[in-house]
């Protein structure tokens, strides 16, 4: 069987992760979600109290993470979130974020086994060269509502408006950034899931997936 390595990118809450989490366990895959790594130099530097503005010190956390340090649920707070997307302007920090990621695709080499990685930048800038991409995008007042409801299974209370304003301010600071912008690669699959139930969403990237590794195996 070939190498897999799937790389999906795509906005904030546009529906990443389950979609990479699926395509982990279909395809037999390793999973990383990249957002982890910036939420937890954002969470350390919470910890350590180091404000955003402080670059020399997100770089010097940046540099010392640890694979443990993603093993952490208080990193998808939403406040973890702000922060994470405040410290990925930093070159450095994206610099010293990047071998993390790429040593991670390459270490299923010897067993076979492949990865793929959801971020903002993987199709461009982390795995260039990787064969299959996907870039997943929805309208963010679609990501907002999704969003709202996830918090309300979680019984937090939020305001649509609030969730709204801080989805768009994130697409602007992610998308306007000088370092690895938000956009999809050339060669991606756009896939906007605005109007598509989990399902679907599945199944057209298993066509995309397909097609690009025609002899993968899917678990059944
Ligand atoms: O995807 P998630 O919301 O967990 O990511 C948190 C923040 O980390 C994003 O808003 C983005 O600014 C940053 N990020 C990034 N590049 C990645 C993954 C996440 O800049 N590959």
């Amino acid at each position: 069987m070939a190498f897999m390595i799937i790389t999906i990118d795509g906005p904030a809450g546009a529906g990443k992760g389950t979609l990479a989490s699926h395509l982990a366990k279909i395809y037999n895959l390793r999973h990383l979600d990249t957002g982890l790594l910036y939420r937890a130099v954002a969470f350390r530097m919470l910890q350590a109290s180091i404000k955003a503005v402080e670059r020399q010190e997100a770089f010097k956390v940046a540099s010392s993470l640890k694979r443990e340090d993603l093993d952490n649920p208080s990193l998808r707070d939403e406040s973890i979130g702000n922060l994470a997307s405040e410290i990925s302007v930093y070159p450095e920090v994206r610099e010293s974020l990047l071998k993390f990621q790429q040593d991670f695709a390459k270490e299923g080499l010897s067993d076979t086994r492949g990865a793929v990685l959801d971020g903002r930048d993987i199709g461009l800038v982390v795995l260039p060269d990787a064969p299959c991409k996907i870039f997943v995008t929805a309208s963010a007042e679609v990501r907002a509502k999704r969003r709202l409801k996830e918090l309300h299974e979680k019984g937090i209370d939020s305001i649509y408006e609030t969730i709204l304003e801080d989805i768009k301010m994130r697409d602007a600071r992610d998308r306007n950034r000088e370092v690895s912008p938000l956009r999809p690669a050339d060669d991606a699959f756009i896939l906007d899931t605005s109007e598509l139930g989990i399902n679907e969403v599945i199944e057209k990237a298993c066509l995309f997936v397909d097609l690009k590794y025609p002899q993968a195996k899917k678990k059944a």
